[in-house]
C-alpha cells in the first residue's frame, strides 16, 4: 500500500476546489492583494486549482496544460513584497480553517506554502 499523498489525505479534488474558492474569496477582499488581480477570478481559480493539485501530489494537471510552472518567473510582473506574501499566507490560513483542514497534513501543507510564498518575493522596498 503506497503512502497517501497530502492531496489524498485532505480529500482530493472536492476539498481542494472548496479551498481554492474560499481562498480567492478572501484575496478578493484583501486590500494588499486585490489590486493585483483581475476583476474576474474564474481563470485564476482554475489555474491555482490545477497547480495545487500537482503541488500536493495529485495528478499533474497544471504541467499537462501549461508546461513547467516556473512560478517565480510568472510572478515577476507583479510586485510581490514580504507584506503581500504574509497577506497571501493569512488568506490561505483562514481558507484552510474554513475548509476544515486540520492536524499534521494542514501544518505540512502550510509550511510548504510559506516557503513558496517567500520564494515569490521579488521586491523589498517599502512602496506599499
Ligand atoms: C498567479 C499573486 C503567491 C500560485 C498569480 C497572479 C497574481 C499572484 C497577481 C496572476 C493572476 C492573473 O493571472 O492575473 C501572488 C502573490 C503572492 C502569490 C501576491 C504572494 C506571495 C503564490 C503562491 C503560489 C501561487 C505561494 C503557489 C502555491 C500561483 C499560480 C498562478 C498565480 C499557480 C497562476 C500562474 C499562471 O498560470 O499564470 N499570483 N501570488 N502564488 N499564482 Fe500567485
Amino acid at each position: 500500500q503506497p503512502l497517501e499523498t497530502p492531496y489524498e489525505l485532505i480529500g482530493g479534488a472536492e476539498t481542494l476546489a472548496r479551498l481554492v474558492d474560499t481562498f480567492y474569496d478572501l484575496v478578493k477582499e484583501h486590500p494588499d492583494l486585490a489590486p493585483l488581480f483581475p476583476e474576474d477570478f474564474t481563470e485564476v481559480k482554475e489555474r491555482q486549482y490545477l497547480f495545487l493539485t500537482q503541488f500536493l501530489g495529485g495528478p499533474t494537471l497544471y504541467s499537462d496544460r501549461y508546461g513547467h510552472p516556473m512560478l517565480r518567473a510568472r510572478h515577476m510582473r507583479f510586485p510581490v513584497t514580504p507584506k503581500r506574501a504574509e497577506a497571501w499566507l493569512a488568506c490561505m490560513s483562514e481558507a484552510m480553517d474554513r475548509t476544515g483542514l486540520e492536524g499534521d497534513v494542514r501544518r505540512h501543507i502550510f509550511e510548504r506554502l510559506r516557503l513558496t510564498a517567500y520564494h515569490m518575493v521579488n521586491q523589498w522596498e517599502s512602496d506599499e
